[in-house]
C-alpha cells in the first residue's frame, strides 16, 4: 500500500444525510458573525449603501462562482481540501499548496473568530444580569470597554466558545453538524425579523433605512472594493477549502448550483436582516454607523432597552448570534480535522483535540490583542486585526483566485460540466456555461484587479 495517505480511502467518510442537511450544515457554514457582526460595521463604515452594491456584485461575480467550484471539486474527489487539490490535478503541480493555504486560513480566521464568539457569549451572561440594558451610549461603551480590555475575561470566554466547538465536532458530521444547524437556524431567523422590526419603529428610523438603502458612491474607495470582496469571501465561506471539505460530504445527486444559490441569497437576506435591526437603532439612539467592530455590542442592547420586555430578548438574541457563529465555526475547524484525520489516519477524537488546542494557542494572540497585547503591532495592526486583514483581505481572495483558474483552466469545462449535471442527470446546461465562463475570465480579473488596487500594489 502506497505510504502517501491523503490518497488512501478515507476511513468512515460521512454524508449529510438530506437536502435539508446539507443546506443547514452549508448555509450554517455562511451565516455567522459576519452577518450580525461584519457586515453591518463594514457597511457603516464604508458609507452604507453603494458599499451594499458593490458587495452584491461580488457574491454574483466572485462569490458564487468560487462556491460552486469549490463544492464540486470536494465531491468529486471526496477528500479534505488538501488531498482534493491533490487528486484532481495533474501530476508535479502543486495545486495541493491552495489547500495547505485553507489549512493556514482556517486557523487564523479561527483565531480572531473565536473572540468575538467569546465576547457574544460574555454578552449572554452580562444581559441576564441585566446591566448592559441600557439606551445610554456611555454606559454600553463602558461595558463593552471593559470586557474586552480584561485578558482573563478574554481568554475564559475564547475557551469556552472553543470548547463547545469542539464538542459538536467530535459528535461527528450527522450528529454534530448536521443536526445542530438544522435545528437552529430557522430561531436565529425568527429573532432577527423581530430586532428588526423593534428597530424600524423607533422614532427616526428612516435615517437609519436610507444610510443602508440610499448610495452615495461618493464614499466608495479603492480600498472599499477590497473589503466588499474580502467580506463576499469570507460571508460564503470561500476561498480556503471549508466548501472543499463540505463539498466531500455532499450526495451524488445534490444539485450543486442550486445549492450555491440558495445559500448565496439566504445568506444575503440574513445579512440585510442585521442591517435593518442595527442601522435604525444606530441613528435612533445617536450613534455613528461608523462605530467599528464595536457596534454590534453598543446598538443591540440599546435597541432592547427601548423595547418591551427587552431584557429578555436580548438574553435569547446573544444565545442565538452565538449559534450562528457556532454553526461557521464548526465549518471552520473542520477543514483541519479532516485533513488531520484523513493524512495521518487520526481518530475523529484526536483530530479534534489537536486543532482546538491549536487554535486556542493562536488565538490566544487574538484574545489579548484589547489587553496584555494590545501594544503589540505588525504590519502596524495588532493580532486580531492582522489575523482578520491578512484572510479577508489576502488569503481568501488568494485561494479564490487559484481554485477559479485551476477550475475553468486545468479542470475544464468538460469535467465540470459532467460534475454539475451529475453526468447529464440535471438539465442544468446553461447554468453550467455561464458559470464556466465567469470562472474563465471574469472572477479572476476581478479578483486580480481589486486585490491589487486595493493592496496599493496597482493603481
Ligand atoms: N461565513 C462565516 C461568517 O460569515 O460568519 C465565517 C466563515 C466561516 C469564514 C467559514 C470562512 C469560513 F471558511
Amino acid at each position: 500500500m502506497s505510504v502517501q495517505s491523503s490518497e488512501k480511502a478515507p476511513i468512515n467518510r460521512a454524508k449529510f444525510a438530506t437536502n435539508l442537511g446539507v443546506l443547514a450544515a452549508t448555509l450554517g457554514s455562511a451565516v455567522g458573525l459576519g452577518n450580525i457582526w461584519k457586515f453591518p460595521y463594514l457597511t457603516g463604515s464604508n458609507g452604507g449603501a453603494a458599499f451594499l452594491l458593490v458587495y452584491i456584485v461580488c457574491i454574483l461575480l466572485i462569490g458564487i462562482p468560487v462556491m460552486v467550484s469549490e463544492l464540486v471539486l470536494g465531491r468529486a474527489a471526496r477528500s479534505n481540501a488538501i488531498a482534493t487539490m491533490q487528486k484532481l490535478a495533474p501530476a508535479k503541480q502543486p495545486w495541493w499548496l491552495i489547500g495547505a493555504a485553507g489549512v493556514l486560513a482556517a486557523f487564523m480566521i479561527m483565531a480572531f473568530y473565536s473572540e468575538v464568539a467569546a465576547w457574544v457569549f460574555a454578552y449572554i451572561i452580562k444581559a441576564i444580569q441585566g446591566g448592559i440594558l441600557s439606551t445610554d451610549p456611555n454606559v454600553t461603551k463602558a461595558a463593552f470597554g471593559d470586557l474586552v480590555s480584561n485578558p482573563v475575561q478574554s481568554l475564559i470566554w475564547q475557551w469556552i466558545d472553543l470548547a463547545v466547538v469542539g464538542f459538536i465536532i467530535l459528535l461527528g458530521v450527522n450528529k454534530g453538524i448536521e443536526g445542530a444547524t438544522k435545528k437552529l437556524m430557522p430561531v436565529l431567523l425568527f429573532l432577527l425579523i423581530l430586532v428588526g422590526i423593534r428597530s424600524l419603529t423607533l422614532p427616526g428610523a428612516g435615517q437609519g433605512l436610507a444610510f443602508l438603502f440610499q448610495p452615495d458612491f461618493s464614499k466608495l474607495t479603492a480600498a472599499s472594493f477590497l473589503v466588499a470582496m474580502g467580506l463576499a469571501f469570507f460571508k460564503l465561506s470561500v476561498g480556503m477549502g471549508t466548501m472543499i471539505t463540505y463539498g466531500s460530504y455532499f450526495r451524488d445527486d445534490q444539485d450543486i448550483p442550486g445549492t450555491a444559490v440558495r445559500v448565496a441569497f439566504s445568506d444575503l437576506a440574513v445579512s440585510l436582516l442585521a442591517g435593518i435591526a442595527i442601522f435604525p437603532a444606530v441613528f435612533a439612539f445617536g450613534y455613528k454607523p461608523d462605530a467599528g467592530a464595536s457596534l454590534l455590542f453598543l446598538t443591540i442592547p440599546s435597541v432592547f432597552a427601548s423595547m418591551p420586555l427587552g431584557g429578555f430578548f436580548m438574553v435569547i438574541f446573544f444565545i442565538l448570534t452565538a449559534i450562528a457563529s457556532i454553526g461557521a465555526q464548526i465549518s471552520l475547524v473542520e477543514v483541519p480535522v479532516a485533513f488531520l484525520q484523513e493524512k495521518f489516519q487520526f481518530s475523529r477524537q484526536k483530530a479534534s483535540i489537536i486543532t482546538v488546542v491549536g487554535i486556542a494557542i493562536v488565538g490566544s494572540l487574538a484574545a489579548l490583542s484589547n489587553s496584555s497585547l494590545a501594544s503589540a503591532h505588525v504590519f502596524g495592526m495588532t493580532f486580531f486585526d492582522l489575523f482578520d486583514y491578512a484572510t479577508s483581505n489576502i488569503l481568501l481572495p488568494l485561494g479564490g483566485l487559484f481554485i477559479a483558474i485551476f477550475v475553468g483552466w486545468v479542470w475544464g469545462y468538460k469535467k465540470l460540466n459532467d460534475a454539475l449535471s451529475n453526468h447529464g442527470t440535471l438539465s442544468n446546461q446553461i447554468i453550467i456555461k455561464v458559470l464556466y465562463g465567469t470562472l474563465l475570465v471574469v472572477t479572476p480579473i476581478l479578483v486580480a484587479i481589486v486585490m491589487l488596487n486595493g493592496l496599493k500594489i496597482i493603481k
